[in-house]
């Protein structure tokens, strides 16, 4: 099995980390438009695999047009930084997926498992599927999974369930729109204010880093997806998937719970919403639609 990253920054490298712990992947190409940089953190994966005792092989891809991959993993990327406007990541991180999907043979858009990481990532997911024309059951967007994990995490600290006992999900669009949703067994406070650590959880991150956000769990995010992919785990993930009537909605890209196997997302799974939660879903869709709208108004999508 062949995972090609694409961007070796932060999340990037540390995707590369974890592939060491994913079983039976054989080779991870990691590709970059910095290329002493790229050779560096190949070489020191390529180490990590000698002291682990790991047989995958990590290599320096010189040209994208030239490497073929199961699964490609998108984080080229700039991260947001403090004071960076949604609208401007989105300017700068789609010029760079602009470069990302030109640089790629026919061949990989025709037959890999995308995933997406590189933010603001249900646009920018709509958008490779808007240039591409990929089947939407190979495109994955990297955020739910994430999301929820954090949510996880906060439930646990402030209800004091085992992390491994608590069933959330977390859907929506990845930022402050996303929504979580927990049967809140009687805690309600704790449960809202786990939301709302939630929702913040990018940014406290973004504050204390001062210049970049986060990486370790976000690439944990992509090991999960990758786990289920390969069959080493089973369970429903919240991944950005294209939308073809699901919930009501149709082209775009939004955060759904999924089932995924070697072929990609095989089922979105439509939970039943009460109507606060329907709305809370629509002012999610509507804030990925003012991002669309801004790439139109700005002509870089059609
Ligand atoms: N979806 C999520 O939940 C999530 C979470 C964290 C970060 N992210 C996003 O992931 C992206 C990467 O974050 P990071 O912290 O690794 O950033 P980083 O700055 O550490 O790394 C980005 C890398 O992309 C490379 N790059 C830039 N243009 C490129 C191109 N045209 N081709 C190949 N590589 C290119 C850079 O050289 C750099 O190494 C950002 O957009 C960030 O916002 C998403």
């Amino acid at each position: 099995m062949k995972i090609l990253i694409i961007g070796a920054g932060n999340v990037g490298a540390h995707i590369g980390y974890l592939m060491l712990f994913v079983d039976s992947i054989d080779e991870v190409l990691i590709y970059d438009i910095q290329k002493d940089i790229l050779k560096g953190k190949v070489l020191d994966l390529s180490h990590a695999g000698g002291v682990l005792k790991k047989d995958i092989k990590f290599t320096v891809v010189e040209d994208l047009n030239e490497v073929e991959a199961d699964i490609v993993v998108i984080t080229a990327g700039v991260p947001r930084k403090e004071g960076m406007s949604r609208f401007d990541l989105l300017e700068v991180n789609t010029r760079i997926l602009d470069q990302v999907i030109g640089g790629m043979n026919k061949r990989l858009i025709e037959e890999s498992i995308f995933v997406i990481v590189s933010n603001p990532v249900d646009v920018l997911t709509y958008y490779f599927y808007n240039k591409t024309a990929i089947d939407r059951k190979r495109l994955i967007g990297m955020a739910g999974a994430l999301d929820n994990g954090r949510f996880r995490y906060y439930l646990s600290k402030n209800i004091g369930s085992k992390i491994t006992e608590l069933e959330s999900q977390v859907i929506g669009s990845h930022s402050k729109d996303m929504f979580c949703v927990f049967d809140n067994l009687g805690a309600e406070g704790r449960v809202e204010l786990s939301k709302k650590e939630t929702k913040e959880a990018g940014a406290t991150i973004v504050s204390y880093y001062k210049g970049g956000s986060a990486y370790f769990a976000p690439a944990a995010g992509v090991k999960v997806f990758l786990d289920v992919i390969l069959g080493n785990r089973e369970e429903t993930v919240s991944s950005v998937a294209i939308l073809d009537g699901e919930y009501g909605y149709n082209n775009i890209a939004f955060g759904v719970p999924v089932e995924m196997s070697s072929k990609g997302i095989d089922k979105i799974i439509e939970l039943d919403l009460d109507s606060s939660q329907k709305e809370e879903l629509d002012r999610s869709i509507k804030g990925i639609k003012e991002s669309l709208s801004f790439l139109k108004d700005k002509k870089i999508l059609s």
